[in-house]
C-alpha cells in the first residue's frame, strides 16, 4: 500500500462526526465503570473509539477488546483500523472469530465476535487482560451480546472479583445506534449515556406493490428486488429497460453474483461468509462512469457503512433463525423486517447526500405485517448453549440471572431439558465432567455430544470431520442451468453412492477425504460441483477442532470400548449426539419425530435418501428446513437399538421439576423422592415391529 493511500484514510477520520468530541470520549470512559455511546451508524464509533482509547494509553495496562455480533463486521473493521493506525493487521490491531484467529502477541486493539469475548469469560471471568470492553451494535440484540451485557453488570455487583488480578479497574463501553439508550442506561446502574450528533441527509421513501399483506411468506422478493435495482439504474442510465431485463433474466443471483455484469453496474454481494479479500471491494469507489451496487444481507442495515450509498431497495424480509415451536428446533426462516429495521435499511442512503428509499412492499404491509421493533434474539432462538456457559461460569440460577430482556421461562427450560438429556447437567441443574469438556466446543451440543463419543471410541477421525462439514456453508453447487443442474446432481448422487449410499453424513466424510487427498484439491472440487472455499475452511476447520479435542484429552477424559458392528460405528457415535432428531417412519414417504412433538416431516430432495424405497424405518437428521411442507436434511438411517435406551431421556424431565432445579439447590432426599416418581413414568412406547 502506498503512504499516501495510508494518510487518506486518517485525513478522512477526522472529517467523521464522532473527531470533535474525542477528548470528551476518553474522559467519559475514564470517569465512569459502564458508558453508553450512541451515535448514527457512520459516525465513526466503531472504528474511531478504539484509537482514541489506545491514543490516551489505555493499552498500557491491558489490551482493547471490542465485539461485533456478525463476525465480516469483526474481519472488516480490523482491517481497516489496521490500515488507519498503519499497522500489519494481526499485529497491534487484530481480529478473531470462531474458528479463525489473527491476533498474536503484540495485539492490544482485538476486534472479536461476542461469541469469541464469551469463551474468553470462560477461561478468565474477570478478563484480567483488558483494560477496556466495548460490546458494539448494542442494538441489533443478539444473544451472545445480551449475554455479555449480563454477565459485565453481574461481575461488577462484586467488586472484589471485578477488580481481581488487576492495577487498574476494568471500563465497559456500550455502543448502539438506536435509541434505546435509557434502556441500557438503567439496566448498567443509571450510567452516563454519550450521544455523538448526527449529520444525515433527508431520505425518501417510496412504497411499492410487489408485496402485500397477503404476502408474508413471499419467495419471489429477490425477483423483485433485482427488477427494482434495475429499473434504477436503467431510468437513469437512459437505457433500454429491455436490455436490462434479459440481462436480468441471465443472472442466478443465488450464485456467483459477482461474475455477471449488466452494462454500466458493478455487482458485490456483501454476506456473512464471504472471502476477506472480496470484502475489501466493497468499500472501494467504483470505476469511473461505472455505478456500484451492493447485493447485501442484513448485515449491510448497521454494522458496515458503506459510503455513498444513494437509493436503497428495501425487499422487506429477513433471513433470520427463530424457534419453531411445530418442530421443536431453530430454523433459518424468511420473515418481514420490523419496521425499526426498515427505517435503519433507509437510512444507509442518507450519509452523503440526500438518498431513495424504494420498499418493494405496499403501506399496507407495512401498517399490517411489519412489527414495530425487531425480537432480541434471546427471546426467539434455542438458549441451549448459553445455558451451559452460564452454568460453567458457576451461574446457577439461570433463571434470574440479569437479563436486558427476560427469554420466556419456557425457552430456558428447553434448553435445560436438552443439557440434561445430552448428560451436561445432572438432575440437579449442575455440570457434569461431560458438560465441561462440551462447552469447549464451538459446536451444537448434540453435534458435539458425537465428536465427544467418537473420541472416547477412538474413531474421532471420522466425526471431526463431518462436525466441520456441518460448520462451513453449504459445500454443494446447484448450478441455475437446468443442463447443469442435471450433471451436478448425478455427480453428487455418484459421491454419495462412493460412500456406500444412503447415508448423507458419510456423504460429507468422503467429500472430505476424497479432496483432501486429490493432488490438486480446487481442480477436484470444480469437476465435482463442490465449493472450494467452503471446503477450505471446512479443513481449517477440523485442524481447530481437533486442536481442542487433544487439549482436552489432555484432561481427564473418558474412554469407551465398542463391542458392535465395526461398520455400524459411525452411525452409532452420530446417534449419540443425534437421538433428539430421530424421525420414525409413519405413512408412505412421511416420518413422524420422535421428539416429542410428533410433526410430520419428509426427507428433503437433496438427501441420497430421497426416493429410497428400500425399508427405512428409522432415521436421524441434521436439520429442518420449512416450506409448506417440513422437511428433514441430511439424514442418515439408524437402527432402533441404537437409540431405544436415549429416546426414553426425551421424555423423562418434568419442565416443573427442572424449574426448581435451576432456581435453588435441592437436598439429596427431595432428589431421590422425585427420581422414584419419575422412573415409574419412564414410557418405552414402541412395539415390537417398530423394531429393525
Ligand atoms: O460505528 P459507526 O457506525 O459509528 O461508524 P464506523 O463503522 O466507525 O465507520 C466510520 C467510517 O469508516 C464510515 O464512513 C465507513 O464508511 C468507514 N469505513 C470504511 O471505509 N471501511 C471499513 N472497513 C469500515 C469503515
Ligand atoms: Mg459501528
Amino acid at each position: 500500500m502506498s503512504k499516501s493511500a495510508r494518510w487518506d484514510s486518517k485525513d478522512e477520520s477526522k472529517h467523521l462526526p464522532i473527531y470533535q468530541h474525542k477528548h470528551n470520549l476518553i474522559q467519559a470512559v475514564k470517569n465512569s465503570t459502564f458508558l453508553v455511546v450512541t451515535g448514527e451508524t457512520g459516525s465513526g464509533k466503531t472504528t474511531q473509539l478504539p484509537q482514541y482509547l489506545h491514543e490516551a494509553g489505555f493499552c498500557k495496562k491491558g489490551n482493547i477488546g471490542i465485539t461485533q455480533p456478525r463476525r465480516v463486521a469483526a474481519i472488516t473493521v480490523a482491517q481497516r483500523v489496521a490500515q488507519e493506525m498503519q499497522c500489519t493487521l494481526g499485529r497491534e490491531v487484530g481480529y478473531q472469530v470462531r474458528f479463525d484467529d489473527c491476533t498474536s502477541q503484540d495485539t492490544v486493539v482485538k476486534y472479536m465476535t461476542d461469541g469469541c469475548l464469551l469463551r474468553e469469560i470462560l477461561a478468565d471471568p474477570g478478563l484480567s487482560q483488558y483494560s477496556v470492553v466495548i460490546l458494539d451494535e448494542v442494538h441489533e440484540r443478539s444473544l451472545n451480546t445480551d449475554i455479555l451485557l449480563g454477565l459485565l453488570k453481574k461481575l461488577f455487583s462484586s467488586p472484589a472479583k471485578a477488580s481481581k488480578g488487576r492495577s487498574r479497574p476494568l471500563k465497559v463501553v456500550v455502543m448502539s445506534a438506536t435509541l434505546e439508550t435509557d434502556k441500557l442506561s438503567a439496566f448498567l446502574g443509571n450510567c452516563p449515556v454519550f450521544t455523538i450528533p448526527g449529520r444525515t441527509f433527508p431520505v425518501t421513501c417510496m412504497f411499492g406493490t410487489a408485496v402485500g399483506p397477503k404476502d408474508t411468506e413471499s419467495t419471489g422478493y429477490v425477483k423483485e428486488v433485482v427488477k427494482m435495482a434495475l429499473d434504477v439504474h436503467s431510468s437513469e442510465m437512459f437505457r433500454a429497460c429491455d436490455l436490462l431485463f434479459e440481462k436480468a433474466e441471465a443472472i442466478d443471483y443465488r450464485y456467483d453474483v459477482q461474475d455477471q455484469t449488466v452494462e454500466g453496474l458493478l455487482i458485490l454481494p456483501l454476506y456473512g461468509s464471504m472471502p476477506t479479500d472480496q470484502q475489501r471491494q466493497i468499500f472501494q469507489p467504483p470505476p469511473p462512469g461505472i455505478r456500484k451496487c451492493v447485493v447485501a444481507t442484513n448485515i449491510a442495515a448497521t454494522s458496515l457503512t458503506i459510503n455513498g450509498i444513494k437509493y436503497i431497495i428495501d425487499s422487506g424480509f429477513v433471513k433470520q433463525l427463530n424457534h419453531n415451536s411445530r418442530v421443536g428446533m431453530d430454523i433459518l426462516e424468511v420473515v418481514p423486517i420490523s419496521k425499526s429495521e426498515a427505517q435503519q435499511r433507509a437510512g444507509r442512503a442518507g450519509r452523503t447526500s440526500a438518498g431513495k428509499c424504494f420498499r418493494i412492499y405496499t403501506k399496507e404491509f407495512w401498517e399490517k405485517c411489519m412489527p414495530e421493533y425487531t425480537v432480541p434474539e434471546i427471546q426467539r432462538t434455542s438458549l441451549t448453549a448459553v445455558v451451559l456457559t452460564l452454568k460453567c461460569l458457576g451461574i446457577h440460577d439461570v433463571i434470574r440471572f440479569p437479563y436486558l430482556d427476560s427469554p420466556e421461562e419456557r425457552f430456558i427450560l428447553e434448553a435445560l431439558k436438552q443439557l440434561f438429556q445430552f448428560d451436561a447437567i445432572d438432575r440437579r441443574g449442575r455440570v457434569t465432567q461431560l458438560g465441561e469438556l462440551m462447552v469447549e466446543f464451538p459446536l451444537h451440543p448434540g453435534l458435539t455430544r458425537a465428536v465427544l463419543k467418537a473420541a472416547s471410541l477412538s474413531c474421532q477421525d471420522m466425526l471431526l470431520p463431518v462436525a466441520a462439514m456441518l460448520s462451513v456453508e453449504n459445500i454443494f453447487i446447484r448450478p441455475g442451468h437446468p443442463d447443469k443442474q442435471k450433471e451436478a446432481d448425478k455427480i453428487h448422487r455418484a459421491l454419495a453412492a462412493k460412500s456406500g449410499g444412503m447415508n448423507d453424513f458419510a456423504t460429507l466424510l468422503t467429500v472430505f477425504q476424497l479432496c483432501k487427498s486429490s493432488d490438486r484439491p480446487s481442480e477436484w472440487c470444480r469437476q465435482n460441483w463442490i465449493h472450494w472455499r467452503a471446503l477450505k475452511s471446512a479443513f481449517s476447520v477440523e485442524t481447530q477442532l481437533r486442536e481442542i479435542l487433544l487439549r482436552l484429552q489432555q484432561r481427564d477424559f473418558p474412554v469407551e470400548t465398542f463391542d458392535g458392528n465395526k461398520g455400524e460405528l459411525f452411525r452409532q457415535c452420530l446417534c449419540t449426539g443425534y437421538f433428539t432428531n430421530v424421525a420414525r417412519r409413519s405413512v408412505g414417504k412421511v416420518f413422524c419425530t420422535m421428539d416429542g412433538h410428533g410433526s410430520m416431516v419428509q426427507i428433503h430432495p437433496s438427501s441420497s435418501l430421497f426416493d429410497q424405497e428400500a425399508e427405512l424405518n428409522w432415521v436421524i437428521f441434521h436439520d429442518v428446513l420449512v416450506t409448506s411442507r417440513v422437511y428433514i436434511r441430511t439424514v442418515c438411517p439408524i437402527r432402533y437399538d441404537w437409540v431405544k435406551d436415549l429416546l426414553p431421556k426425551l421424555h423423562e424431565v418434568d419442565v416443573y421439576e427442572l424449574s426448581s432445579v435451576a432456581r435453588e439447590e435441592v437436598t439429596d432426599e427431595e432428589m431421590m423422592k422425585w427420581e422414584t416418581r419419575e422412573a415409574a413414568k419412564r414410557q418405552p412406547e414402541v412395539s415390537a415391529e417398530d423394531v429393525m
